[in-house]
């Protein structure tokens, strides 16, 4: 089994050495557009294997699709990263122009590949790599609930001093300041979080997850990496290992809450298809209303990205 990463950056070189970690795939191929720099991390990840111990072989390669042809799950990564004071929308004719370049050569070689997106403004390059695709949604996936909840696990955790193993929960909505948290769906060890924390405390808690990405923007200089490469070779592990797992991801919404012709975060179940279930949730008013206006802003993006490619072309 053959697994690529596209973008050899912090997020795509991360993901490539949580997949060997995982050993869940013979191969990863890491794909970059700058000379060396997929073939650099490459070489260092596979030098770390008698270390880690794996046998996951890791394949660098510049621009050189051929060698990622037949792979089962492609990761896309590739496009700029923000930088401090940006938001994920800013990105927007960059990475959508990088994202259609790459759907385009995977799809020649790699026909009945998942694509798991990571690119930034996320749900919008999902609905990108939909389009230069043409694949069913099941296989076109956003990733961005694993990541935003693993933010609120962890922050939960760290404020109950608890494991973050005991917190469940789930997250709707955009990857952006507009996503979802539900309280209402959380438990530490099946109890509910409202038993633990005062709504204001919750709050508060939602509030540092939403921006959670910014946060950490301005720490670095640029986006986050540990957390987000993690969180995507977690999906991979899902779908490799057909385990049926619930996540949020971002998928092309027909109807579903409502919301039709969106690319949203909504939990799923995730297996050897892709997308095997869109779980549907009764949702309180407050909580669909929350909804809804992120689904707007991701419209809103969406259409700026419609409007991008007649004005300049991809
Ligand atoms: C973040 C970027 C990867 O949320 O969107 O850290």
């Amino acid at each position: 089994m053959k697994v690529t990463v596209v973008g050899a950056g912090n997020v795509g070189a991360t993901c490539a050495y949580a997949l060997a970690h995982r050993e869940i795939c013979e191969e990863v191929v890491l794909l970059d557009v700058k000379e060396g720099l997929a073939e650099g991390k490459a070489l260092d990840i596979s030098q770390n294997a008698p270390i880690g111990i794996y046998d996951t072989r890791l394949l660098g390669v510049s621009q050189d699709y051929e060698k990622t042809e037949g792979s089962q799950v492609v990761v896309i990564t590739s496009g700029r990263p923000r930088k401090p004071g940006m938001n994920r929308d800013d990105l927007i004719h960059t990475n959508a122009r990088i994202v259609k370049t790459v759907v385009e050569r995977i799809r020649e070689g790699s026909p009945e590949a998942i694509l798991i997106i990571v690119s930034n403004p996320l749900d919008v390059m999902t609905y990108q790599a939909h389009l230069s695709s043409g694949w069913d949604r099941t296989r076109v996936i956003g990733m961005a609930g694993v990541l935003d909840a693993a933010r609120y696990k962890a922050f939960l955790a760290a404020e109950l001093n608890v494991s973050p193993k005991e917190i469940q929960t789930l997250l709707l909505g955009g990857h952006g300041d507009t996503m979802v948290p539900l309280p209402r769906y959380t438990t530490v060890g099946g109890i509910p979080i409202h038993e633990f924390l005062e709504a204001d405390r919750l709050d508060a808690i939602a509030q540092r997850t939403k921006v959670g990405g910014g946060e950490l923007t301005k720490l670095l200089g640029t986006s986050a990496w540990y957390a987000p490469g993690g969180a995507a070779a977690q999906m991979v592990e899902a779908i490799l290992r057909n385990q049926r797992r619930i996540f949020a991801a971002c998928v092309r919404l027909e109807g579903e809450y409502g919301i039709d012709n969106c690319y949203l975060g909504v939990p799923v179940i995730l297996g050897r298809q892709g997308v095997q279930k869109i779980i549907s949730l009764q949702l309180q008013p407050e909580e669909q209303e929350l909804l809804e206006i992120s689904a707007e802003h991701v419209k809103d993006v969406m259409k700026a990205r419609d409007r991008t490619e007649k004005e300049q072309g991809l």
